[in-house]
């Protein structure tokens, strides 16, 4: 059986690595990369990194509107999906890659799964919630991490084609830390952070309430700076290196591991990063007023804090219950997720 997974940015590269390495006595596995991400740091690397073979298309799809990207991917996926005519499509998460590779897929009535369904910020302005729902709601088979996520699709009358699987990223952090604790790792005083999400960078105001309010942190901000909020500071001549703040470029995924590990804690408004700081045992400050991982706030160990409030005190301190690994039951999901596709 001929399985194609369609990914095209960072968290998706990280996402599909376990279906590739478990896939491989099971079935053909091959990776569309959409192109939506372009940069080396946010896509060569991490095939390279989490051993995974290169994609068999590339589809150049880059930036854009979101009506043109999405627009740009799902003609660009319809092409190659009818040349490689596969019988079963993997798409993951919630960027405009999966929306669009989903509409591709299920309109040429190839059975379709979605990796990581069901998670909601109840936030409809964000792109990545319109991404969510539609995708939910056209595939044919949803692979739900969290039982949250779960009751998500069951209270949307999605039931029947939901399967609760756990979190495919535990298994790729988990490989990608074995490989970081191989070297030695000492923790300092400085705090993993990145900015990068439209609701943060993409008013001039927002972005510099946020990057002013990261400076006046009592330890050294180390700030991964994303090729977007690079382009929106500059574009707002906003200067990213001010009081505490110290700017690097974007990394691949054993320096970030590498990093979060010898950081006292994590500040974000990424997703993924939440639950990557959970896994790894630090403490996050998320930068946004909802998220879609309730779970890592219920056991104190994240705090939604869109205003940094907490940037002057030593949020990173405070006491926690033990981490509980069995939350994202993430283990086995890879193997779950293909016994379920597969039948
Ligand atoms: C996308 C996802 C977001 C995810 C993030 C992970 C959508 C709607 N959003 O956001 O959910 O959390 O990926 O990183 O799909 N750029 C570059 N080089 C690149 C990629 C982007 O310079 O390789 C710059 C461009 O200026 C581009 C901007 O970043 O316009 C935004 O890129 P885009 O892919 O539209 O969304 P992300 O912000 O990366």
């Amino acid at each position: 059986m001929r399985v194609v997974s369609i990914v095209g940015t960072r968290p998706q590269f990280i996402k599909v690595a376990p279906i590739s390495w478990r896939s491989r006595d099971l079935c053909e596995h091959l990776i569309i990369n959409t192109g939506q991400h372009y940069d080396p740091e946010l896509s060569d690397d991490f095939f390279k990194e989490l051993n995974i073979p290169s994609p068999v298309e590339n589809l150049y799809s880059g930036s854009g509107n979101h009506g043109e990207q999405t627009a740009k991917i799902l003609s660009r996926t319809e092409e190659v999906l009818l040349k490689l005519k596969p019988d079963r499509v993997l798409v993951y998460g919630d960027t405009n890659s999966t929306i669009a590779a989903t509409l591709a897929s299920v309109k040429l009535g190839i059975k379709t799964g979605h990796v990581e369904a069901g998670l909601r910020s109840f936030n409809r302005v964000m792109p990545e919630e319109i991404n969510r729902i539609g995708t939910d709601h056209l595939s044919d088979l949803l692979f739900a991490p969290t039982k949250a996520s779960l009751q998500n699709l069951v209270n949307e009358g999605l039931e029947e084609k939901s399967y609760l699987v756990g979190d495919v990223m535990v298994e790729s952090l988990d490989y990608i830390k074995n490989k970081a604790l191989a070297k030695k790792v000492s923790v300092s005083e400085k705090i993993f952070t990145t900015i990068h999400r439209a609701e943060n960078t993409n008013s001039k105001e927002r972005l510099q309430f946020v990057i002013s309010n990261l400076a006046k942190s009592p330890v050294p901000i180390h700030l991964y700076a994303h090729p977007r909020l690079v382009r929106k500071a500059k574009e707002f001549s906003i200067e990213l290196s001010q009081g505490s703040i110290k700017v690097f470029k974007s990394a691949g995924y054993l320096k970030t591991v590498t990093e979060i590990l010898e950081s006292k804690g994590v500040i974000t408004d990424s997703g993924g990063l939440q639950k990557e700081a959970y896994l790894l045992g630090r403490p996050c400050l998320t930068v946004r007023s909802e998220t879609e991982w309730s779970e890592t706030i219920e056991s104190g160990w994240n705090e939604l804090d869109p205003n940094l409030n907490q940037i002057s005190n030593q949020w990173w301190n405070n006491s926690r219950e033990p981490i509980n690994i069995k939350i994202f039951n993430g283990i086995n999901s890879s193997t779950k997720i293909l016994d379920i596709l597969l039948k």
